[in-house]
């Protein structure tokens, strides 16, 4: 028998993101709202972005702009839909004008994300860029690991944002997104 879930399970975990506030954090005090994962709560893959943008602040959802425009194009290359994965980022608030999450912002959402994984138990997690990558690989890089299996679990991306004005980057991006629907196909 597994270990038992964490309690309150991923609705209590969904209600404390969309109530948080009163820490001081620079993006939780000045996000719009924060922005919970979201998806298939029996999913065999996680994607993990960095935190929201502009879009996902407003709506309170994660990559629903443009990065999320491309994300759901790899998906479907990988031979999935939205319904069957979960999306979350590491930073559940948008920093402000979109710059990098700070390191102790980083600490004090990460608790909030391993309970997450803890709660879902993907089969892999799919970092999606080097902020997301460096929580899960510190010594990774992104350039050498992307569309490759590290430590077993990891299936690391680059992120989709970066891709966008660079057509190298992308077709990159489609040839991992096949690579991990072939993982995802073996037993
Ligand atoms: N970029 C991210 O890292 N996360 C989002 O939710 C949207 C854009």
């Amino acid at each position: 028998m597994g270990r038992p879930a964490p309690a309150g399970g991923l609705a209590g975990l969904r209600d404390e993101i969309v109530a948080h506030a009163g820490c001081g954090y620079e993006p939780c005090e000045t996000a719009t709202r924060t922005v919970p994962g979201e998806g298939n709560p029996e999913a065999a893959v996680v994607f993990v972005g960095e935190a929201p943008g502009a879009t996902e602040d407003e709506l309170g959802r994660p990559f629903v702009g443009r990065a999320g425009k491309l994300l759901d194009e790899l998906l479907a290359e990988a031979g999935l839909q939205r319904s069957d994965v979960w999306i979350t980022n590491v930073v559940k608030a948008r920093p402000p004008k979109n710059r990098d999450p700070k390191a102790p912002e980083i600490a004090h959402w990460m608790p909030v994300l391993e309970r997450e994984i803890e709660l879902i138990r993907p089969r892999f997690i799919v970092p999606l860029g080097r902020h997301a990558l460096k929580h899960f690989a510190p010594a990774a890089k992104i350039g050498e690991v992307h569309g490759t299996l590290v430590n077993g679990r990891l299936f690391p991306l680059y992120h989709p944002a970066a891709a966008m004005y660079n057509q190298t980057l992308k077709s990159t991006l489609f040839d991992d997104a096949r690579a991990l629907g072939a993982l995802l196909a073996q037993p």
